[in-house]
């Protein structure tokens, strides 16, 4: 048997769907930024609970406009150091400085006594990336704190669809917030993103951004420092698709996940990461933790080659503060690559007790963390396999 590490679900009825939409446009002529992207932006901001929803091409840049928006320019923004690279690009390309802040070994996410040390005069604002689908029960507090300082709050929920704290959706809590569709999503559009809000101003604004920055669809007068954000017709289309099943995907990695808890609880060696209680996760990712003596690069080779079981991608591997792109640009302390690092703004990150790294936690889960496969199509199973190829696999390795 092979497994792979994720699977895209297209059922039979909603390729024929699709087909026939896209066949629409095509005939029709309107391609981009027409009745299908609408819709979409309606029918994702009703099932997020949002105000108002804003679709472009990508988690990327609906990152990026909302940090045009929010005004980071010249100003620092906390973000965790465990996210992928497209969080803190698109703080650096919307002109802000990043501030890298260690994580919570319980959720993966910012770890809120980390943030309050990591605030400078000069903060504007946190994003907080609800890593693999959860969302950390500090959530609330974080807000709560930021508005009193007058910080805004950011949700990358790239992971998040469908994910709840206390009932409450992912991408409702901070000021605005981002959704990817790429492939590996819980729902895909093939490409594409969007941007919720309950604040109008936002809103506004991210419509000049997404087009060019211009002031009307029909004018050629560019009031802001926009770019090509649009997302395409096709693309809508393929994301509508996909929203109607979001409930389903959900219930179906669920199936999965409860199956590998049952399964794993006593397995030496390999701790899977318990949800928080009032968090519903969608499960874009199924997190263990290794023991520190296992080897995970072996591991997953072991898998791969000897049992046709493909890991899914770390979340992640190697921190952001490791990175060296960020090294160069973010002022982190001692530089991997053997070049000074120094930001251009704000002051050099203080290490940690004793002269350590900042980041302690997030490097030590980034550095023994792994993701089972998991996805809308899987079966039990795939599962039962995974889980005796992980038994043996791990067994081997000791
Ligand atoms: C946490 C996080 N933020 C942002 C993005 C960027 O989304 P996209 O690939 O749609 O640009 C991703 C996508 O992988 C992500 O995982």
């Amino acid at each position: 048997m092979r497994v792979p590490p994720a699977q895209v679900y297209f059922a039979d009825t909603d390729r024929q769907e699709i087909l026939s939409r896209m066949d629409e446009v095509l005939s029709t002529g309107q391609l981009t930024l027409g009745k299908y992207g609408r819709e979409l932006e309606e029918q994702f901001c009703r099932r997020v609970g949002s105000r108002y929803a804003v679709a472009v091409n990508s988690g990327t840049s609906a990152i990026e406009i909302a940090m045009r928006v929010l005004g980071v320019e010249g100003k620092d923004v906390l973000v965790p150091t465990n996210t992928f690279f497209a969080t803190p690009a698109a703080v650096l390309h919307a002109g802000g400085n990043v501030r890298f802040v260690d994580v919570d070994p319980d959720t993966f996410a910012m770890d809120f006594d980390a943030l309050r040390r990591a605030v400078t005069p000069n903060t504007v604002g946190v994003i907080v990336v609800h890593i693999a689908g959860i969302i950390t029960p500090r959530l609330t507090d974080i807000c709560d704190w930021c508005h009193e300082r007058g910080l805004f709050v950011f949700e990358d929920a790239a992971h998040a669809h469908g994910s709840a704290l206390n009932g409450q959706p992912a991408g409702t809590f901070g000021d605005a917030a981002s959704f990817s569709f790429y492939p590996t999503k819980v729902i895909t559009a093939a490409e594409g993103g969007m941007i919720v809000t309950d604040l109008k101003h936002i809103r506004d604004e991210a419509l000049l951004y997404r087009d060019q920055g211009k002031a009307s669809f029909t004018t050629n007068v560019h009031t802001r420092l926009g770019y090509n954000w649009r997302l395409s017709e096709p693309h809508a289309i393929i994301g509508l698709s996909q929203l109607k099943r979001l409930d389903e995907f959900i219930a179906a990695r669920r199936a999965i996940a409860r199956f590998y808890d049952e399964r794993l609880r006593d397995l030496p060696g390999v701790t899977p990461l318990p949800i928080p209680v009032n968090c519903r996760s969608n499960y874009y990712k199924y997190i263990c933790l290794l023991a520190p003596h296992i080897n995970r690069a072996a591991l997953k080779q072991t898998l791969r080659e000897r049992y046709g079981v493909g890991l899914s991608g770390e979340v992640y591997e190697l921190p952001c503060h490791q990175q060296p792109v960020f090294q160069q640009l973010c002022g982190l302390p001692p530089p991997l690559l053997g070049k000074e690092g120094g930001s251009r703004h704000s002051p050099p990150y203080q290490g940690g007790a004793g002269g350590g790294s900042p980041f302690p936690v997030a490097e030590d889960i980034c550095r023994r963390h792994i993701c089972l496969p998991i996805s809308a199509r899987m079966t039990v199973k795939e599962a039962a396999y995974v889980v005796d190829a992980l038994l043996e696999a791990v067994a081997s390795s000791q």
